[in-house]
């Protein structure tokens, strides 16, 4: 890979898909900071993530604490916007709370987390957000992360506009068999996922990374919401 000057910052980095993606650049030799709740938890990821990598711990459901959180956070070159804190909650018996914590961290924390380290970005940085299936496939429950998800799709077309030239995505995930939130789940259930799924099977977290560094590293490539679901979404 080029080596291109500038960090790689994996917001929510220290677990699951956001962490995969953070070892694949900390394996390449580039510099990484990896985000969580708190401190000492993204600590403990970074440096089971190795090579260059540093943790900052910042509560995205907190906006106005972010922009100290990420003080220490040099010159960007991608910024991944991951983190999800889920939320199961239906319209008939709305949790108020939950529902504030996930539209905040995901539409306020990840604007805020761009508006902090926009001046810090490198002339051809990228930006990459995730969202996820649910915003096409809503399920009961779904209800917050169906319309944060569907958000997302006009955050990057915004993001596009007020940040040109840098370059602003989104990924879209199906289930990811594989990725810590579903790898543990019954058997029977996996299933029936997998029966929705046309290639026979659920996508993997190392499908994900790939997408992720074509959205991020291919110079083409802007405003895109690109759905990662083994074609999911023809069923
Ligand atoms: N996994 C899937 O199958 C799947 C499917 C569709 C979409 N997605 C999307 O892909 C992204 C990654 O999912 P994942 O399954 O890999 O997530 P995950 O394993 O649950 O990891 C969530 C990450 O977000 C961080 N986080 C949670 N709440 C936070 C908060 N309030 N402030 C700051 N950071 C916070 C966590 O940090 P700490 O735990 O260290 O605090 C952790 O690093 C999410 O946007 C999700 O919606 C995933």
């Amino acid at each position: 890979m080029r080596q291109a000057s500038g960090t790689v910052v994996v917001v929510g980095g220290t677990r699951g898909l956001g962490r995969e993606l953070a070892r694949f650049y900390a394996d390449s030799g580039r510099d990484v900071v990896v985000t969580g709740r708190n401190q000492a938890g993204a600590e403990a990821a970074a440096a089971e993530i190795g090579g260059s990598t540093r943790g900052v711990g910042l509560d995205l459901a907190e906006p106005h604490s972010i922009a100290d959180g990420l003080a220490d956070v040099g010159e960007v070159h991608y910024l991944v916007l991951a983190a999800i804190e889920r939320d199961t909650n239906t319209v008939r018996e709305y949790d108020i709370a939950a529902a504030m914590r996930l539209a905040t961290l995901k539409l306020v924390g990840y604007t805020e987390v761009v508006h902090t380290l926009a001046p810090r970005l490198s002339r051809d940085a990228a930006i990459l957000i995730f969202g996820g299936l649910a915003r096409d496939r809503p399920y009961p429950g779904s209800k917050t992360v169906t319309t944060v998800n569907g958000a997302v799709t006009s955050l990057v077309r915004t993001l596009v506009i007020e940040l040109a030239p840098t370059r602003v995505n989104a990924l879209h995930p199906a289930i990811v068999g594989d990725s810590p939130q579903w790898r543990d789940m019954p058997s029977e259930r996996l299933e029936a996922l997998v029966q929705r799924t046309p290639i026979g099977r659920l996508v993997t977290m190392a499908e994900i990374v790939d997408a992720s560094r074509f959205l991020l590293e291919n110079q083409a490539i802007n405003g895109i919401n690109l759905a990662v679901d083994g074609g999911w979404l023809c069923m």
